[in-house]
């Protein structure tokens, strides 16, 4: 297998501006010659930026607004990075959308913002970035995703919907590439400690992992070519269980969950309304 692009290549994260994005930007600029650095505000980035040229001066470092989700704006970003002769050799599709909600109480647009980002932003981007990494033999794909596309989530029934088309994308992507020399990965972890979260365990309850760590393992299996990573030891196990376990007992799972959010809910202030409700159950209102 051809090594990744990595090295001296020019590497573009969707969402660089915080969280993994940000992490992945960290480890990659000592690497990269180029990272292009995508958010929604150009603002957002510019901490980032000043960050990685302190650390690294001979790094170069684009900063691009634009909200992926309009195709107008991809349009406009990918003119710009043509008129300054960017070539992308990786490209990260970090940016996803996701929040807890049952899905009859869901506002249409929060659905429809969610299968924008989470399906319709990584099917747009790759679409237009790995004809030019084929013609030139080498390129990669590194798809963050969420291990929510092996479990039954209600209360993010479009969210875990849409990991699993991020599964089944990068897995018939790579036999599609296979041996043109382009990689194409898909990261799934679990919930990770938040910066700035009060309580690690309200963020990440199972198997706490940092940012940093979850990112460094993101892309040592990308460069290692693997179709899927799975970051932290005991979400790996988990992970690689899930497949063993009958359907019926993924269902059980999946309604202790919802009990726990709506007892979540029940704890929030009278004035906000709880959004969960259990089928058959009074009304905690
Ligand atoms: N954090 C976790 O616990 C966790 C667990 C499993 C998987 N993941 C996955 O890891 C990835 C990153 O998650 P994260 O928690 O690091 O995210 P995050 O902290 O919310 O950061 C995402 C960044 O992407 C930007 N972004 C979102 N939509 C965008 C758009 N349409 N156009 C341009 N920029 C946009 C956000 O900008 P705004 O602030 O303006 O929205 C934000 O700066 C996601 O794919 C997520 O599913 C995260």
């Amino acid at each position: 297998m051809r090594p990744l692009p990595i090295d001296q290549g020019t590497v573009l994260i969707i969402g660089a501006a915080q969280g993994m994005g940000r992490e992945l930007a960290r480890l990659l600029a000592r690497r990269v010659r180029t990272l292009v650095l995508v958010d929604r505000q150009a603002q957002a980035l510019e901490p980032l930026r000043d960050e990685l040229l302190l650390n690294y001066p001979t790094l170069g470092v684009l900063v691009e607004s634009c909200d992926v989700c309009e195709p107008q704006q991809v349009d406009t970003l990918l003119s710009s990075l043509d008129a300054q002769f960017v070539r992308v050799d990786v490209l990260v599709n970090n940016a996803a959308e996701g929040a807890p909600g049952l899905y009859a109480q869901e506002d249409w647009a929060r659905v429809e913002a969610m299968l924008r980002a989470n399906v319709w932003v990584p099917a747009l981007l790759t679409h237009r970035l790995l004809g030019p990494m084929l013609e030139r033999g080498r390129g990669g794909i590194l798809n963050i995703g969420s291990g929510a596309a092996q479990l039954i989530l209600p209360g993010s029934a479009t969210f875990a919907a849409s990991q699993r088309f991020l599964d089944g994308f990068t897995e018939a992507l790579r036999l599609e590439v296979e041996g043109r020399g382009v990689t194409v990965t898909r990261v799934a972890p679990g919930p990770l400690w938040l910066e700035g979260a009060e309580d690690d365990a309200a963020t990440a309850p199972f198997f706490p992992l940092s940012l940093e760590r979850c990112a460094r393992e993101a892309l040592a299996g990308f460069e290692r070519g693997e179709a899927l990573v799975y970051p932290g030891l005991g979400h790996r196990w988990v992970m690689r269980l899930m497949p063993l376990l009958p359907r019926s007992l993924k269902r059980s799972l999946g309604r202790m969950a919802l009990r726990g959010l709506q007892r979540e809910q029940l704890r929030l202030p009278r004035q906000a309304p709880p959004m969960l409700q259990l089928p058959g159950e009074p009304s905690p209102m």
